[in-house]
């Protein structure tokens, strides 16, 4: 046994080394022809003080939801120190404020695009992908250079961010640029950033896939974290139990043509009849989609529309009337209050019945729910959001799986049921 793992590692460790000297050849062929590609973007001189470009740096920032990761909890805009936690360990946001010594104050416009476009840092030290450069690759250049100005305008803050604490052999720059090698190349440029025209069809995919990165999330990963297909097509986040749905399929979150609206009201507001913004989306609405123009999230939404696929039947499963009745004494003790008998909520509070979350074949973020609560995103447009109360310490496994497979197979909703086991791997 043991030998056997030191053979392992002895085996890993030359792979390794092959496979390193193998790519530095062509990694510095590729960082050449990154920076060719780079010199040919420049932009005339950006001025930092311009007014108007700071303003669209400012919605470029919120479009590309920096603040999301780049303001800690109870931290000043943008000052990083997040503590960002995958499976390979916790990384820390950066400062993007001008502070010289934490900051942006020494970096210029060109570095910065830099950083955005090859996710590499000022001092040619290669960013990780938790910094979501692989969608924000073709950003415009004048967008680039706006966001920039936008962050040399705001007041230097001074942050001791702390080391990145990544396990062997993720700390390594080495691994980092193999990784690179294998899943990252710079996107060319978007024919045209915000400034463009709001109905051109190209505005939708740039806000959803670039700036928006819808992908980072609702994309399918390999094992190395890499995304694997830039469909949106579902998947259960990259290190956490949360499901980020299906936006092109309509048996999932799929946006069809009568859904326009609700999925409009979803993402600006957070909550529809029979939708709530939940866990990691309901974040994504609190700090960037309720700010986004009305324009953009419609262009998104159209965007989504158009990348519909024909859906994929509903998948054959055998039903137990035992556990839905048992399910069903579950509900009326400690659901109807709020959801009401016929499933479709009391007023303020989120439908079950024809709400797609539930019939969904993925029934993770049901369970992760109803085990620990929570709120809708606080929005303009839902100001006061009600809260679901964790329910944890309140029913076991067994119950929770009842109730689950209750809700997904009652009011017209057909989904399968689930088992406690289900549950206990998700508490
Ligand atoms: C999902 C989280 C996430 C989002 C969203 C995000 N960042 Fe970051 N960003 C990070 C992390 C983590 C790092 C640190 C990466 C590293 O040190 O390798 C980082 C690093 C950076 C850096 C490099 C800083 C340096 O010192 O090298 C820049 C520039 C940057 N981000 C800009 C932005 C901008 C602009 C946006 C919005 C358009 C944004 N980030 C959105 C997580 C994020
Ligand atoms: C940080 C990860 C993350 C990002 C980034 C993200 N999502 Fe989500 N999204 C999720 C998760 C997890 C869910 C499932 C929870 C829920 O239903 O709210 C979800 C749910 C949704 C839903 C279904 C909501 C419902 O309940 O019917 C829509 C629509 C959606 N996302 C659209 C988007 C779009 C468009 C973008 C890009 C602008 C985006 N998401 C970016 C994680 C993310
Ligand atoms: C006090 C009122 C209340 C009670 C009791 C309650 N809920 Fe909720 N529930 C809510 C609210 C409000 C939301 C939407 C807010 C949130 O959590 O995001 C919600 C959200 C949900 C969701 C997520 C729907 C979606 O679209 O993602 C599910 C599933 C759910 N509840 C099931 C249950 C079940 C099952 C029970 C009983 C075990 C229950 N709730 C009890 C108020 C309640």
């Amino acid at each position: 046994m043991r030998i056997d793992s030191m053979k392992g590692r002895v085996a890993w460790v030359v792979l390794g080394l092959s496979v390193l000297i193998a790519c530095v050849a062509g990694r510095i062929a590729w960082l050449e022809s990154s920076y060719a590609a780079l010199s040919t973007q420049l932009a005339k001189p950006v001025v930092a003080n311009d007014t108007a470009l700071i303003a669209r740096g400012a919605y470029v920032a919120v479009l590309g939801n920096c603040t999301g990761c780049h303001t800690a909890t109870g931290g000043l805009p943008m000052a990083g120190g997040r503590a960002l936690k995958t499976p390979f360990g916790t990384l820390y946001a950066s400062n993007l404020t001008p502070d010289a010594r934490t900051g942006l104050g020494q970096w210029s416009a060109d570095d910065f695009y830099r950083a955005m476009h090859t996710g590499q840092s000022k001092n040619q030290r290669l960013l990780y992908p938790a910094f979501p450069y692989s969608s924000y690759s073709a950003i415009d250049r004048q967008d680039s250079d706006a966001l920039w100005a936008y962050f040399q305008s705001l007041a230097p803050v001074v942050t001791a961010v702390p080391a990145h604490e990544l396990r062997f052999p993720y700390n390594l720059q080495a691994s980092l640029a193999v990784w690179r090698w294998l899943f990252f190349t710079p996107e060319a440029p978007a024919s045209s950033g915000i400034a463009g025209p709001a109905q051109s069809g190209g505005r939708g995919a740039y806000l959803a896939r670039q700036l928006g990165h819808c992908e980072q999330c609702h994309a399918p990963r390999n094992r190395f974290g890499a995304i694997a297909s830039n469909t949106l097509s579902g998947a259960v986040m990259f290190g956490q139990d949360w499901y980020a749905p299906s936006l092109i399929d309509l048996n999932d979150a799929g946006v069809a043509l009568a859904n326009r609206a609700a999925t409009i009201a979803t993402l600006s507001t957070g909550q529809h009849n029979k939708a709530v913004a939940v866990g990691p989306m309901a974040s994504v609405v609190f700090t960037s989609l309720q700010y986004w123009q009305a324009k953009d999230i419609e262009a998104l939404t159209d965007y989504l529309i158009q990348a519909q696929r024909t859906p994929v039947p509903p998948e054959k499963f055998d039903i137990d009337s035992t556990k839905l009745l048992r399910g069903a004494k579950v509900y009326e003790q400690h659901c109807s209050t709020c959801h009401a008998e016929n499933g479709l909520g009391e007023p303020g509070i989120v439908a079950l019945s024809g709400n797609r979350s539930l019939t969904s074949h993925n029934a993770n973020n049901l369970v992760k729910v109803i085990l620990q609560g929570g709120f809708a995103p606080a929005t303009s447009g839902n100001p006061q959001p009600y809260g679901m109360p964790p329910f944890a310490h309140v029913l076991n496994d067994e119950q929770i799986g009842d109730v689950v497979s209750f809700i997904r197979q009652s009011w017209g909703n057909k989904a399968a049921p689930i088992n406690e086991l289900q549950v206990r791997a998700l508490r």
